[in-house]
């Protein structure tokens, strides 16, 4: 079959063709594929550089996908361990890890989304189960995973969802129409201080997508500025961007009733994470939530590796073209 084939750590991968995997046991299926989404996840699978990686060459990469059974059946789903990823004309399903879709859902959209979606969904579920009525500061609003992060935790239940993130545009748009009751640009100047004192200082929990300095600097302005400082405030750490580490003073784990958590792969199991799933894609295919897919056909994959892709937009790459 054809797929994209990573053969070197430093190169992006090219389209070639690999045995067609089979399917191992009662549980799963061969599928074609719709539709993987090209996340940042995926990209650090490839580049050798994800937690996860265990250096092994060639590989297809793909985390998830959408995928047709033989009998026609939609199927969202994350890919098994031991077979190649789902960037490929065809992928083993294991059903235990797939939702069915309603046939008239976007196949596109739900690849796109499920992944930056489940970001958060999944850390306010299962990590940071959020108080009813909370107050929520999403740092790092404007990309993919954080737009969505500040819809889903207002349908989560939060009262208030301050969206902080560097650009301009995308967060006006976030708190024009995207759910956010008030934006903070970051420009990594001290202002950025006075406007996070200003709109967080008070808020219950933090989904952090940036981490590196923005995330010294948060921390420092959020938990400096709190009226309550025995007041909890979960910080849940999801994505670094901005940077791997950061530098924590110890007198700000003494100075505030913080607890710092970090939501993904391994910090939540499997099967918590599949549990989700259902109700996460169910509000992509009644519209709650939305994504914006960029489609390119699987055979064009090194060219889209590299070109610049819009802000909003995720790549999925199409084996059917
Ligand atoms: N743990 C999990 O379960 C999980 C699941 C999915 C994704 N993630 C992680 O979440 C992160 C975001 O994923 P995504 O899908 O949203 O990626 P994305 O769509 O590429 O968005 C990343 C955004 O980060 C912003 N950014 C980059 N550097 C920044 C900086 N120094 N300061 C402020 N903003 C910065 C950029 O926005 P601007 O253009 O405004 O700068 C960009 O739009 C990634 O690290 C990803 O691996 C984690």
């Amino acid at each position: 079959m054809h797929a994209a084939v990573v053969h070197s750590f430093d190169a992006p991968p090219r389209y070639g063709t690999i045995d067609t995997p089979q399917p191992r046991g009662p549980h799963e299926v061969l599928v074609d594929i719709v539709a993987a989404g090209l996340h940042p996840r995926v990209r650090s699978a490839a580049d050798g550089t994800h937690y996860t990686c265990d250096g092994t060459l060639p590989m297809v990469p793909g985390i998830d996908g959408v995928g047709r059974t033989p009998e026609g059946e939609l199927l969202y789903f994350v890919a098994p361990d031991g077979v190649p990823g789902t960037m490929a004309e065809y992928a083993v399903v294991d059903r235990r890890r797939a939702v069915p879709l309603p046939a008239d859902s976007d196949p596109y959209a739900v690849a796109a989304a499920m992944n930056p979606g489940m970001s958060s969904w999944v850390a306010l579920r299962r990590r940071v189960p959020l108080p009813p009525g909370a107050s929520v500061l999403v740092l790092g609003a404007t990309g993919n995973a954080g737009r969505l992060a500040v819809r889903i935790a207002k349908h989560l239940g939060a009262a208030h969802v301050v969206a902080a993130g560097r650009d301009p545009e995308r967060l006006a748009v976030l708190g024009d129409t995207g759910g956010a009751d008030v934006t903070v640009r970051l420009t990594g100047g001290e202002d950025d201080d006075a406007g996070l004192a200003d709109a967080a200082a008070d808020v219950d929990v933090v989904v952090d997508y940036l981490w590196g300095r923005p995330t010294e600097q948060a921390l420092r302005a959020v938990l400096t500025a709190r009226a309550d400082r025995a007041r909890p405030l979960a910080w849940i750490q999801i994505g670094s961007v901005a940077g791997p580490d950061i530098t924590l003073p110890s007198a700000y784990l003494r100075a505030a009733n913080v607890q710092l958590v970090g939501s993904g792969q391994g910090s939540v199991g499997v099967s918590d994470i599949l549990a989700e799933l259902p109700e996460l894609a169910e509000q992509f295919t009644a519209g709650t939530l939305s994504a914006d897919p960029l489609q390119v056909p699987l055979a064009e994959v090194e060219k889209a590796w590299t070109a610049p892709v819009p802000p909003e937009q995720r790549i999925v790459l199409t084996p059917g073209g």
